[in-house]
């Protein structure tokens, strides 16, 4: 076992912003005045103090203010994904998704006896030809996409991709459920509205978290759809509520820190990228059939590795140094073993990124084939 961890596997915030303190005090506060109201089942659609802030994140971010009454807190948007398949399809049913996508989304999907079809994407998100192609041989349930800071790669769909997207789940009378998880953590001014802020009402789920800007702990995230896809999905949630402390609490927190502590969250996170990429160019610049994304914003870098490097050998060897990643074949729609891992920067300690990506090249260098003689 190594003695030192190099953590580059969990998709989390940066730890050392998580606002302990705060969020104890905004706690005391809310149980002292709403405490009772703890005695009785949550509203089903959500706190409106906390809807009110994803609504002014959503106006922030996107330019136009969603009514309130279209807005819905979940429990995590994972559980946005869930309601979105059991509302949107039936067993069976196939869902259009990036080729790389997110393995909790893969899960649920799975789950739910959807078939998946990957869209190949490139440094731009999901190519349009290739979903156009797609959506001429199949007729999915709905069109699946991370737009902004996609999980595990890192892209971003540029303005025209998202205008194109939007004709074809028109023009094949399709909806889409957008999932903005990673929305919040820009590193560079928002170039692009969501999709859902292009579309007419009813044409496409916006799935928002708080796990991001706050902490996966507190299962907080929400959606946003208006008639009739706000009624189909609302119809799934029958879990008697979110949590009603849990968006007690975050409300009052947000209440008078939501920008500053966003600011914050995406300024530590930008400085780990920076380092991370900084990292990426001194060790692996030149080594033939490696390449990365340089992601705008989100927690994520996709590398590509060489075709014939040994990926489980280069597992073991990493492991062995106490390096951790994510494989590419968790995010492949198909649970191909391709020639990729996801190096996550939210999580590690900025000091340890160096050294990590140090050692990584020395495994990358040991679990390539032996040169012919
Ligand atoms: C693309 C994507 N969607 C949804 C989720 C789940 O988020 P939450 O913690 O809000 O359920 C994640 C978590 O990593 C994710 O990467």
């Amino acid at each position: 076992m190594a003695d030192r961890e190099f953590n580059f596997g969990p998709g989390n915030p940066d730890p050392g912003v998580f606002p302990t303190h705060e969020l104890g005090q905004a706690a005391q506060r809310v149980i002292a005045r709403l405490g009772p109201e703890l005695a009785h089942y949550p509203d089903q659609l959500g706190l409106p103090e906390l809807r009110a802030v994803a609504a002014e994140r959503f106006a922030r971010n996107h330019g136009v203010r969603p009514p309130l009454e279209d807005i819905v807190i979940t429990n995590g948007a994972m559980q946005g994904l869930i309601l979105s398949a059991q509302a949107l399809a039936q067993r069976g049913d196939s869902v259009v998704m990036e080729e790389f996508e997110y393995g909790g989304t893969i899960r649920v999907f799975k789950q739910y006896d959807l078939r998946l079809l990957g869209v190949p994407v490139d440094d731009d998100g999901m190519r349009m030809d290739a979903l156009a192609d797609i959506l001429e041989r199949e007729k999915p349930a709905f069109i699946y996409t991370t737009a902004s800071y996609q999980n595990p790669t890192g892209t971003t769909l540029p303005l025209e991709r998202r205008q194109q997207l939007l004709a074809l789940a028109r023009a094949h009378k399709l909806p889409i459920v957008e999932d903005d998880t990673y929305g919040d953590i820009s590193f560079v001014p928002l170039g692009q509205r969501a999709i859902y802020a292009m579309a007419e009402p009813g044409e496409v789920v916006y799935i928002g978290s708080f796990s991001k800007i706050l902490g996966p702990g507190l299962r907080l995230g929400f959606f946003l759809a208006a008639p009739p896809l706000h009624a189909q999905l609302m119809a799934w949630k029958i879990d008697g509520g979110t949590s009603a402390l849990s968006q007690m609490i975050a409300a009052e927190y947000f209440r008078d820190n939501l920008w500053e502590h966003v600011e914050e969250g995406r300024g530590s996170v930008k400085d780990k990228r920076n380092i991370l990429l900084d990292a990426l160019e001194a060790e692996f610049s030149g080594v033939e059939g490696m390449h990365w994304t340089r992601p705008d914003g989100g927690l994520f870098v996709w590398i590509k590795l060489p075709d014939t490097l040994d990926r489980t050998r280069l597992r073991e060897l990493a492991t062995a140094h106490g390096i951790m990643y994510a494989t590419g074949q968790a995010f492949h729609a198909l649970d191909q073993d391709v020639p990729y891992l996801r190096l996550a920067f939210g999580w590690i300690e900025r000091e340890d990124i160096p050294t990590g990506v140090r050692l990584l090249a020395q495994c990358v260098r040991e679990a390539m084939p032996a040169p012919v003689a």
